[in-house]
């Protein structure tokens, strides 16, 4: 495989996953490296805001669970049962001291960790739908930073494909009867607005 063939395989690979082998345990070590690549990122002004709690301990792990939504197009899937739940959590802070709007960043670090993980047989999901108030009261004493965004990670225990949106334009996903994942995307053609090229 040619290196941009292998990266495409990466990037296509890196799909949301929310059901894991919870017994597989995601060292400590493996998220110290992955937040080695967010550190290694791009940072608007080289400013470095963001900060990381890491939890790889089934106690913490019990207590983040609750403060997560899961897939909310699967209306009639409330997340993913014991036995299926991430083995392991990056939850992403902010220090509003450094910078008040780290957004930008936060995509940029969040996509880099979702990257290592699959290249390291990880999957994950980035959860912005968190009872922020009750993660914080979890976490403890945050003083000056924001909670951003929640990866879980662990081994996948999910099939996700990915699927052509079709002319209705509809972007949700979908459960298939087997249990597989289907993410629509957009096509290249209506997503380049405008191409110059001599
Ligand atoms: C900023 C951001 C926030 C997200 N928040 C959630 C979330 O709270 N819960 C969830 O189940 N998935 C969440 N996702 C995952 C998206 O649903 C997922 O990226 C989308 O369905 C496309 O699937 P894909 O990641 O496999 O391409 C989030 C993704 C991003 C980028």
């Amino acid at each position: 495989m040619t290196d941009t063939v292998a990266f495409r395989h990466l990037v296509r690979a890196t799909r949301s996953v929310r059901r894991f082998h919870e017994d597989r345990a995601v060292e400590r070590q493996a998220l110290v490296e992955l937040i080695d690549l967010a550190r290694l990122s791009a940072s608007g002004g080289n400013k470095q805001p963001l900060k990381y709690v890491l939890s790889c301990a089934a106690s913490m792990n019990a207590r983040i669970f609750p403060c997560l939504s899961w897939a909310g197009y699967l209306k009639d899937w409330p997340g993913p049962r014991k036995g299926e739940r991430p083995a392991a959590y990056i939850v992403i802070l902010g220090d509003t001291a450094i910078r008040a709007d780290c957004d930008r960043d936060l995509g940029i670090a969040a996509q880099s960790i979702m990257l290592g993980s699959t290249a390291r047989g990880l999957g994950g999901c980035m959860l912005d739908s968190v009872n922020r108030r009750e993660l914080r009261r979890i976490l403890g004493p945050l003083h000056g930073l924001e909670i951003l965004l929640v990866i879980a990670l662990g081994t996948p225990r999910e099939e996700v494909v990915i699927e052509t949106v079709g002319p209705d334009g509809d972007i949700r996903y979908w459960r298939d009867e087997r249990g597989v994942h289907h993410v629509p995307k957009r096509q290249i053609d209506d997503i380049i607005v405008a191409s110059y090229s001599d």
